[in-house]
């Protein structure tokens, strides 16, 4: 497309890519051997007889939860805070390569926790590949701590106690609060009670909602205090709902090659974009889980593009309402600008 070059020289923002989801097959199977960490056995799952059949699973996810227990079950390789510090700075690199000027990357302290990493070594990695962004890259980063739906909320407020406690909101070494993992099961408010105490300090929120759940979940997250939200493609089925996100200038990050390889879509041409442009919905396109879908995020552009033939100045609006809708000072939005 003679539009590539254009897209990939556009100053990209993402906001929607967990570091657990960019742990390549490859990765996986090296840091298993290093660490001395038991793969599921290949005779109970055949995907694991190595990394090339596990990616050959990867392109055949049925659903959100059928992802999920791969990307649960991958996460379990990553022991020392040299690992998390690997792993995020080879998303990194893929994102500088990409065009992507300022990242904000979420992350599952509750899992690691669960598996016996201590709070602190996850984030002293991931702060270490972020910093190493910063310094080498020129990248602006942000690390958004995610809270997981399938687990205890007492699990949540536990990692939240924890972050408190590191005094790391304050110190903005954690910048934000999301929620992730299963959409359709649990409460849709299940995180009422930390999402609130959080606004009371101030602190940014952001939901996944709407990705296989109905508007329903976007409209709670709304309620509970997100100020944005995570896919949010079926928002279009709420002309009303939508008509307020697009007046209060609520910001979706979108990750359109997520939606089809977890069949939300049957393909990138059936997402809401043109219905998004034409409501002024803002919305930012994103990668999600880069090593389990396939493509990062010019691939997202690219795909985007592909299926909708958009013009010049509609893709500089999405990429001017991806700084607007980013978690930075003024004087960075104006420098990305
Ligand atoms: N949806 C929900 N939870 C997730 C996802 C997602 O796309 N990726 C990683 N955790
Ligand atoms: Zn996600």
């Amino acid at each position: 497309d003679p539009l590539h070059h254009f897209l990939h020289g556009l100053p990209k923002c993402e906001h929607h890519v967990h570091l657990e989801g960019c742990l390549t097959p490859e990765l996986i199977f090296e840091l298993a051997a290093k660490n001395g960490v038991q793969l599921p056995d290949p005779g109970v799952n055949p995907a694991y007889a190595s990394a090339s059949t596990l990616l050959e699973r990867y392109r055949r996810f049925t659903s959100l939860d059928d992802f999920l227990s791969f990307y649960f079950e991958g996460m379990a390789v990553l022991l020392t805070a040299d690992d998390f510090a690997e792993l995020a700075w080879a998303y990194f690199v893929k994102a500088h390569a990409d065009g992507v000027h300022h990242a904000e990357v979420f992350f599952d302290p509750q899992v690691h926790i669960g598996r016996g990493i201590p709070y602190a070594t996850v984030v002293e990695g991931f702060v270490a590949g972020c910093r190493r962004a910063e310094t080498e890259l020129g990248l602006t980063t942000r690390l958004i701590l995610c809270f997981v739906r399938h687990l205890p909320l007492d699990s949540a407020a536990e990692v939240y106690e924890a972050a408190l406690a590191h005094g790391h909101f304050e110190d903005r070494v954690v910048h934000g609060l999301g929620s992730s993992s299963t959409e359709v099961g649990p409460p849709k408010d299940l995180f009422r009670p930390l999402f609130g105490a959080a606004k009371e300090r101030g602190i940014q929120i952001t939901a996944h909602a709407g990705e296989e759940g109905d508007p329903s979940y976007i409209h709670t997250a709304l309620e509970m205090g997100a100020q944005r939200i995570d896919h949010g493609i079926r928002l279009a089925e709420d002309v009303e709902l939508m008509a307020r996100v697009a007046r209060e200038g609520v910001m979706l990050t979108v990750c359109p090659i997520s939606n089809v390889q977890l069949r939300c879509v049957t393909a990138v041409s059936e997402l809401p974009i043109r219905t998004f442009l034409d409501a002024g919905v803002p919305f930012s396109l994103n990668s999600d889980d880069p090593a389990y879908f396939g493509g990062y995020i010019l691939d997202n552009y690219c795909a985007v593009q592909e299926a909708f033939n958009l013009s010049v100045a509609e893709w500089r609006l999405i990429a001017e309402n991806s700084v607007r809708g980013s978690w930075i000072e003024e004087a960075r939005k104006t420098e990305l600008l």
